[in-house]
């Protein structure tokens, strides 16, 4: 059994995901050769620290995220900092000589992405990141029934999230819709997930055209240090403007000569995180939505016109991960278990010295798809995906 002395910046939303995660492990994957050893955590909000100490044992909390990077004991680092501090972390994190998991998206805009992807690399390092909807028991199935053949030539894709969390115009501007602080708006928050399940499961995405839209110009001002984006402010408080995109639409061409369309928002009004796909090929189909994520529904004609429609299955200890959650059929996973299946494979990574993926490759491939989106708003036209 390896163990790989962990450190984790940024404690909010997803500093508590992932060290959560870290410690679920131990649990969860007590079999897998590598477990996680909680050394130091970091946040410039004292009161996050004391807390995360207190629920997940770590040994020692900073408020400097740089006294994470130069920890001696320390081997991995979780960057789970709002996006704008991510490109200055990773690379610290790298020239320290630490393996690194950073979420999603790598930093505010693609050249971010394609700068940490790079340095990694070239310091032979292990990294990681946030595509976590990847782990899904029913989305791996979805992928091996894919690469098996079993619905043929793919020829649509269909993906979707709609989420609400921006939908009431008194959520907090929080640095999420500031462009300076997040770069992209849903662009960057949302279409990762969507873009990297488009190309995990149907291939590398060749031209796309792409719209955007900001709903909600202006919101109530954060409390600094508190709350998330989920927090709201009261009518009549100080607002302050959005700079980044409620809502992302794109046509694409996938290489296989697939065609697909994919719509994000954060602001929709309904879905809470309708995170689907609808994936059609010439012998069969898929439709998931990660609302109902231990649900898939396969269209698999036997021939006979009596048994021909979408057949409702639900996940089961047969499919990749979920006997790690779950004994017997039908019974729920979460979101949350989903970041212990990603810490796993990370850790993993370190342990065997053989990159698995979400690393940053694929958070670089999404980048790029990135990159044509954000170039087909100025161009209105179509555009190539292509190296950054
Ligand atoms: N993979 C996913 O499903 C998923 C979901 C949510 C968020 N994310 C990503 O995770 C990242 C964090 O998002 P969140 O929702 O957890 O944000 P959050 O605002 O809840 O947490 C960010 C934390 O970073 C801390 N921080 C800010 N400046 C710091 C500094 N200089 N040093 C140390 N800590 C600092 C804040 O105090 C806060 O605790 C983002 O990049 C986001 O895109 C991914």
């Amino acid at each position: 059994m390896k163990t790989i002395n962990v450190g984790v910046i940024g404690m909010g939303w997803m500093g508590t995901v992932h060290s959560r995660s870290y410690a679920s492990m131990r649990d969860r994957f007590f079999d897998g050769g590598v477990l996680p050893n909680l050394v130091m955590c970091a946040d410039n909000v004292e009161a996050r620290l004391e807390e995360a100490q207190a629920r997940f044992g770590f040994a020692e909390t900073s408020t400097n995220w740089m006294d994470v990077i130069n920890h001696p004991d320390i081997d991995a680092v979780s960057i789970t900092s709002p996006n704008f501090l991510h490109r200055e972390m990773v690379m610290a994190a790298v020239a320290a000589g630490k393996h690194v998991m950073c979420e999603k998206p790598i930093g505010l805009l693609p050249d971010d992405v394609a700068a940490c992807y790079k340095a990694a690399k070239e310091a032979g390092l292990m990294t990681f990141t946030g595509l976590n909807y990847r782990w899904v028991p029913l989305v791996q199935y979805a992928k091996n029934m894919i690469d098996s053949g079993q619905l043929g030539e793919i020829t649509n894709y269909y993906g979707r999230f709609f989420a609400m969390y921006a939908s009431d115009p008194l959520g907090m501007l929080s640095w999420r819709f500031l462009k300076e602080e997040a770069g992209t708006g849903a662009l960057g928050d949302l279409m990762p997930h969507a873009a990297d399940m488009a190309q995990f499961l149907a291939g590398p995405i060749k031209r796309v055209t792409s719209t955007t839209q900001t709903v909600v110009t202006e919101r109530p001002l954060p409390v600094p240090g508190r709350g998330t984006h989920f927090s709201k402010g009261q009518p009549g408080d100080p607002t302050g403007a959005v700079t980044n995109e409620d809502y992302v639409g794109a046509m694409f061409e996938f290489d296989s000569g697939a065609r697909g369309t994919i719509e994000i928002s954060r602001a929709i009004f309904g879905p809470k995180v309708e995170n689907r796909f609808e994936i059609y090929g010439t012998k069969g189909a898929i439709r998931w939505n990660f609302e109902t994520m231990d649900e898939l529904e396969i269209y698999l004609p036997d021939g006979s016109n009596a048994h021909d429609g979408f057949t409702r299955i639900l996940a089961s200890p047969d499919n990749p991960f979920y006997s790690r959650f779950q004994p017997g059929p039908g019974n729920n996973m979460s979101y949350d278990d989903l970041k212990v299946v990603e810490a796993y494979h990370f850790l993993k990574s370190i342990a065997d010295g053989e990159q698995l993926e979400p690393s940053f490759k694929s958070a670089y491939e999404f980048a790029q798809v990135h990159d044509a989106m954000m170039r087909s708003w100025e161009s209105g036209a179509w555009e190539d995906v292509r190296d950054i």
